[in-house]
């Protein structure tokens, strides 16, 4: 039997057999604005709710905006950073995130340079699960010039040490909206365990959002494309 985690998404588990199965890395890719930074606060405010603690990188925005749209959904993460439940991070340019990034790949020392930065704060309040927000800005921030062999490696390697760390994460990419990619560099949805891509399209006049699970791997999945919304509750599908 399958240990699965709760992903908080109303009305999303009933697609997936009741959750993620523990311990899977879920990418989460769609156009900008469509709901996937909503969509991790969202994983993780369930993650701290039961009680079990929680790390958020973001590459992407402010903390403090992170915390303030988190408010207008009534999660409120303060008592639960106190509490030692849930960190958000910000690695800063200049960080060991950044510093090196190219000598880091090719001597091969991701290890030494990127990834303790997770391990330690992953370890620091024992997390049981796991936001990197987002992946692309990741990625696109390598030097030009890097190979697509590369990338691979690195994503791998990353994916990896965040499965070793055990805990269930998700990572975002954005996509260009209309791409029939799955993630920014075309590799992600191969490395990660369970893919989820949400979209907005027009639908007759109105602007709708759909979302869909290409793979998870363990899982008797859903396929079909379910509308959802992002209401005052925070995103909602509709099964
Ligand atoms: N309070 C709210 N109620 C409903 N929808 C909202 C609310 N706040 C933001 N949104 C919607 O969420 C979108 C931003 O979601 P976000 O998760 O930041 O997108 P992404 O990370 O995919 O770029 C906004 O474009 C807006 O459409
Ligand atoms: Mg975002």
């Amino acid at each position: 039997m399958i240990k699965r985690v709760p992903s908080g998404i109303t009305g999303l588990d009933n697609l997936i057999q009741g959750g993620f199965p523990d311990g899977f890395c879920i990418l989460v890719s769609g156009p900008p604005g469509v709901g996937k930074t909503i969509f991790t606060l969202q994983f993780l405010m369930e993650s701290a709710r039961r009680g079990e603690a929680g790390v958020y990188i973001t590459l992407d925005q402010r903390i403090k905006d992170l915390r303030n749209q988190a408010k207008q959904f009534g999660w409120n993460f303060h008592e639960y950073e106190m509490g030692g439940f849930v960190r958000f991070m910000r690695p800063s340019k200049g960080s060991a995130w950044n510093q090196n990034i190219t000598e880091t790949i090719k001597e091969s020392k991701i290890h030494y340079e990127i990834l303790p930065v997770i391990r330690d704060s992953v370890a620091e309040i024992d997390a049981k699960r796991l936001v990197i927000d987002s992946l692309s800005t990741l990625t696109l921030s390598l030097p030009r010039g890097f190979g697509d062999g590369e990338i691979r490696l690195f994503l791998k390697r990353l994916v990896d040490e965040v499965k070793s760390l055990g805990v269930t994460s998700i990572v975002t990419s954005d996509l260009p909206k209309n791409s029939k990619w799955l993630s920014r560099d075309g590799v992600s949805e191969f490395v990660c365990d369970g893919v989820i891509v949400l979209d907005d399209v027009v639908f007759g006049e109105d602007p709708v959002r759909i979302l869909r699970i290409p793979k998870m791997r363990e899982t008797e999945q859903d396929r079909k494309a379910h509308f959802f919304k992002i209401t005052s509750d925070g995103i909602v599908v509709e099964v």
